[in-house]
């Protein structure tokens, strides 16, 4: 590790993100999107998601995935079981694009977290 990185290393376990993602990004995961992209997120939320997962990711339970819990470092996960759709979830490859996929994803993991 360079002397550049080291300090910046320190501050991303101090702030309580686990050691792989400090490694791994640089920062914290989740922390790092544009308030325009998690805003796009939000309206995306609201109009195709919320049916399912609740008001703001407040899931109503049962059987839908909890989004508040989604973990931050698998965003590539995300995009698979968005864009295919996943048992009861229907895919959305066809009517969201990557783009808004992505938004989506700052959304989810960003933009309701304290
Ligand atoms: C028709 C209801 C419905 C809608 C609408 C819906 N979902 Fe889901 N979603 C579900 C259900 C049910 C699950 C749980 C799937 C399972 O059985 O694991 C789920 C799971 C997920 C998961 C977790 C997948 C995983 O890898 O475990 C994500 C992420 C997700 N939804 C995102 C979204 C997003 C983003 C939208 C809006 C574009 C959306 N969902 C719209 C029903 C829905």
């Amino acid at each position: 590790m360079n002397m550049h990185v080291f300090p910046h290393f320190l501050r991303c376990l101090v702030a309580g993100a686990s050691v792989w993602a400090c490694t791994a990004y640089g920062q914290p995961a989740g922390t790092s999107f544009p308030a325009e992209h998690i805003a796009l997120g939000a309206k995306l939320y609201a109009d195709n998601c919320e049916s399912c997962h609740g008001p703001r990711m407040k899931a109503p339970g049962g059987e839908v995935f909890d989004l508040r819990t989604f973990p931050a470092d698998q965003r590539s996960r995300f995009v698979e079981s968005v864009s295919n759709g996943k048992r009861n979830m229907p895919p959305w490859r066809s009517l969201l694009s990557q783009e808004e996929i992505g938004f989506l994803f700052a959304y989810v993991v960003a933009g309701e977290r304290p």
